[in-house]
């Protein structure tokens, strides 16, 4: 049996032997291309390579490309697990020739490593081609010599291949394999084709047209080939399966989740799911993706969840994905390293996301079932369920309806985005809005006439350039005069172009010809050319001209300081907290910097101070700062840890810095500036710890002056509070603390106090000592600030019996309102009743109703300012009763 990662490694051998360059997969988030959500077919990397925008070192490429099928254009995730062929991730194994081979060439390769190399017999070989294209069935007929019964010609867009609307397309050769009579299907274009006798293994596509919006619009500078095999089919076809799941990187995850969940064959589909998923949750973590509510990271969330419940429904008890990750490494980790580096984040982040999900998946099922229990055989959940499901329950639309397929329902879609409504749209304008223009045809021009720019500024501020290209609004311009603000492209230049988290430079330039500017920012559009945006405050500024380049050095030395910062508080957060812990994002600016990192939970006041104290303790070290250009292979052998994601070049700088057990402290991939010893840093400080989203914490921090100055601050404020409390700083905690209780007790005295007042004990004024005659009976009324409405009814009670036979009236005024209560001894029962008496107390308060029985009653009123007109108003009720 030829193994999966025999078979990748002979086709790379055999195409490298052919005179290709060998290229590492690129990362599944695309560089080149922000309106593509993760690379799909092997060509992606190499697009603007095939439309003339980028060259290369080499005319002829080959590669085993990390591809993710997952929304888009080519997106297979509903049919995985249920089909013998369909995959989320799936890798391309493709030969690339950029203006050199044609069609001749890409078939006789083919042919070569098929039937030659790899001993597949040719009567088992079919080809397709565009039905119009003539030249490519009489290539067959001539290098393979197959018959013409089997050189399909196909009228359909199967045989033209495009990436997507816009880009470079052209016809294309599929190469189908049959694995015999005894499978059911027939020959592509026929009406079986479907079965699975004829496998599509190879798609050379002769690339010469490019694609706008879904119309032809060029011809490509030059006539390439672009060709993807599928290596997963083709591990079938050696392993003799017609069925991808059953060969054997397949076979060694299914069986590991089978271990796991102790669950016999008869889940297959839910095994099947578990391993296609785990691989593509695997690799995009790997390459920086991160479960998140938008974007890529809302694709990777429901492909972990899919699998999820998958395990969930095969009965496994505790989060599972994380531990089928050693499995997914064993198989595929020697063929991408990354997986291997990525290992911790990877299962870090699967069990983190199983841990959540698993506490709403268990009650949303059950939602789901008793909902789908309710439904006729084919009839359909409502959306407004679906939408509970995916709000409170966090199940992604296609989680509910793979469920409710397997039960032979639907859910309403319509009703579903109804719900959905504004959620979604403020969903997609964020996408949209966060693609970088990287198609922006000016740099790309600016790239391929003059190549990278060359930054001089690791070693230096200041230095000579010749101006390249002005650009005013977004058109290309041969001078700029005082006043205008322009962007400035020179051929080298110290300033520094925001990248990597660290903000541009700014500065000064000038020319001897008295042109003077103001750098207001650098950018680095496509990752290649740094740009000056630049205002010109005197003279005039040409093409062609040297222009006198000074970057703003006191601003870059304190970016330095933050930048190196960085990296000794990553390592500090490693080491303290574990390896899971990733930077997630950072920027570094002159006057503070922030530094976003994968950690589950708030760190603790200790945990910061022990974070802090580290990285001082290397500041005070002092060791220089170590730079080294190395290949990125060599990087990672030093311990570089990998910036996921990033584009590397065909050399990296290596950050090395502080000394650790035995190693340096820190040792990363950067390319930003940094300074020469750590002592430059001279103090940090971490100002703020907080949640970005689950799973990403934030630390802001000073250095420096900076940190200096807010500590100085704090003092001030320390000092400041001290002379208040008229006592030192040293006891301001303790005093503080005793105001506090002091506080606490006073406020209760007063309530007492307040209280006692009201039961006529205490200093209560004269004229409110005795009773008055009001309409031939006693009446006592009071009004009493800030008396608790609680105490109001044993208030009265006591003042009634302090009338002996009469009437009592208590209005207690608390934050402007009133609570008024009116009391009738029993004796005068049927004479005069105190719910009448209130009603009148509580309108003159400006409130409404007011009631309680004939002996005791109350009420309230938002005009406490009334509380004298109500108890003259109570007075004028009893007058007129008595009369
Ligand atoms: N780009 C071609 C494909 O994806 C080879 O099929």
């Amino acid at each position: 049996m030829t193994s999966t990662n025999d078979i990748r490694r002979g086709f790379l051998d055999f195409f490298e032997k052919n005179g290709h360059a060998r290229v590492p997969s690129a990362p599944l988030v695309p560089h080149n291309d922000p309106t593509l959500m993760f690379v799909n077919a092997g060509m992606v990397p190499f697009k603007n390579v095939f439309t003339g925008l980028e060259s290369r070192p080499y005319s002829q490429a080959t590669s085993s490309q990390k591809c993710v099928r997952a929304g888009g254009k080519h997106n297979d995730l509903d049919n995985v697990g249920y089909t013998a062929r369909h995959h989320t991730f799936f890798e391309m194994l493709g030969n690339f020739s950029f203006g050199d081979y044609f069609k001749d060439r890409a078939i006789e390769l083919a042919w070569t490593l098929l039937t030659k190399e790899w001993g597949l017999s040719p009567d088992r070989l079919t080809a397709t081609v565009y039905h119009t294209d003539d030249e490519a069935f009489d290539l067959w007929k001539k290098i393979a010599g197959l018959p013409e019964s089997r050189i399909i010609r196909i009228p359909t867009k199967d045989n033209f291949w495009s990436m997507g609307d816009d880009g470079p397309c052209g016809p294309c050769s599929e190469i189908f394999y049959d694995h015999g009579e005894h499978v059911p299907g027939g020959p592509p274009g026929s009406p079986d084709e479907d079965g699975d006798r004829f496998t599509e293994i190879w798609n050379l596509v002769f690339m010469q047209f490019e694609q706008a919006g879904g119309e032809i619009v060029s011809d490509l500078p030059r006539k390439s080939i672009d060709t993807g095999m599928g290596l997963e089919r083709v591990a079938a076809v050696f392993q003799g399966t017609t069925d991808n799941y059953e060969t054997d990187t397949f076979k060694a995850l299914i069986s590991a989740s089978q271990a796991l969940t102790s669950n016999n064959g008869e889940s297959a589909a839910s095994h099947r799911i578990i391993a296609d998923h785990l691989r593509t949750s695997g690799f995009l973590v790997a390459d920086g993706v991160f479960p998140a509510n938008e974007g890529r990271g809302y694709v990777l969330r429901r492909i972990m969840r899919r699998a999820m419940r998958h395990a969930h429904l095969l009965g496994a008890s505790e989060p599972l994905m994380h531990r089928l990750v050693p499995a997914l490494v064993a198989e595929m980790g020697a063929a991408y390293p990354e997986l291997v580096r990525a290992q911790p984040l990877i299962e870090a982040t699967l069990q983190q996301e199983e841990t959540r999900f698993r506490q709403t998946l268990a009650t949303g099922l059950r939602l789901l079932d008793e909902a789908a229990e309710g439904l006729e055989e084919g009839g359909t959940l409502a959306g407004e369920t679906a939408f509970k499901l995916y709000d409170t329950y966090g199940f992604p639309l296609d989680l509910t309806e793979q469920a409710l397929i397997e039960k032979g329902l639907k859910v309403d879609h319509a009703g579903f985005e109804r719900a959905m409504g504004e959620q979604k749209a403020m969903a997609r304008a964020a996408w949209k809005g966060s693609g970088a223009q990287a198609s922006d045809d000016i740099w790309f021009d600016l790239v391929e006439e003059h190549g990278a720019t060359e930054f001089t500024g690791y070693s230096g501020d200041e230095g000579e350039g010749v101006v390249l290209a002005i650009v005013k609004g977004g058109a290309r311009v041969d001078r700029a005069a005082a006043g205008d603000t322009v962007d400035l492209l020179l051929n080298q230049t110290p300033f520094y172009g925001e990248s990597g988290g660290q903000t541009g430079d700014s500065g000064k330039l000038s020319t001897l010809k008295g042109f003077q500017g103001e750098v207001e920012d650098t950018s680095k559009p496509l990752g290649k050319l740094h740009v000056l945006r630049t205002k010109v405050a005197a003279g005039e500024i040409a093409i062609g001209e040297t222009v006198h380049q000074m970057v703003d050095a006191e601003r870059r030395d304190r970016t330095r300081a933050n930048h190196s910062a960085t990296h000794l508080l990553h390592a500090a957060l490693r080491h303290r907290l574990g390896t899971h812990v990733t930077q997630k994002g950072s920027l570094v600016a002159p006057d503070y910097f922030r530094f976003d990192f994968s950690h589950p939970k708030a760190l603790t006041r200790e945990e910061i101070a022990e974070v802090e104290a580290d990285v001082n303790a290397q500041i005070r070290g002092n060791e220089p700062v170590t730079t080294r250009l190395m290949t990125p292979d060599e990087a990672i052998a030093a311990g570089a840890m990998a910036l996921f994601g990033e584009k590397y070049g065909d050399e990296v700088r290596v950050l090395s810095m502080g000394r650790g057990a035995g190693a340096d402290y820190s040792v990363e991939l950067c390319g930003g500036t940094h300074v020469r010893a750590l002592g430059d840093i001279q103090l940090l400080k971490i100002i703020s710890e907080s949640a970005v989203s689950s799973g990403v914490r934030r630390i802001e921090a000073l250095t420096g002056e900076a940190a200096r100055t807010w500590l100085v601050n704090r003092d001030d404020k320390l000092r400041e509070a001290a002379a208040a409390l008229k006592s030192s700083p040293e006891e301001v905690p303790v005093r503080v603390a005793a105001l506090v209780e002091d506080r606490r007790r006073l406020e209760r005295e007063l309530a007492d106090a307040k209280k006692a007042l009201a039961m006529g004990g205490g200093a209560a004024k004269a004229d409110e000592s005795g009773p008055e005659d009001v309409g031939g009976h006693k009446f006592i009324g009071q009004i009493i600030d800030g008396l608790n409405p609680k105490d109001l009814r044993s208030t009265v009670d006591t003042m009634k019996q302090r009338v002996g036979t009469g009437i009592a009236a208590l209005v207690a005024v608390n934050d402007g309102r009133a609570s008024v209560a009116v009391g009738v001894t029993d004796d005068l029962a049927g004479q005069v009743s105190a719910v009448d008496l209130v009603k009148v107390a509580v309108a003159a308060l400006g409130g409404q109703g007011g009631g309680g029985r004939p002996d005791m009653a109350q009420g309230g009123g938002p005009d406490g300012t009334k509380a004298g007109e109500a108890l003259a108003a109570v007075k004028d009720a009893l007058e007129k009763v008595a009369a």
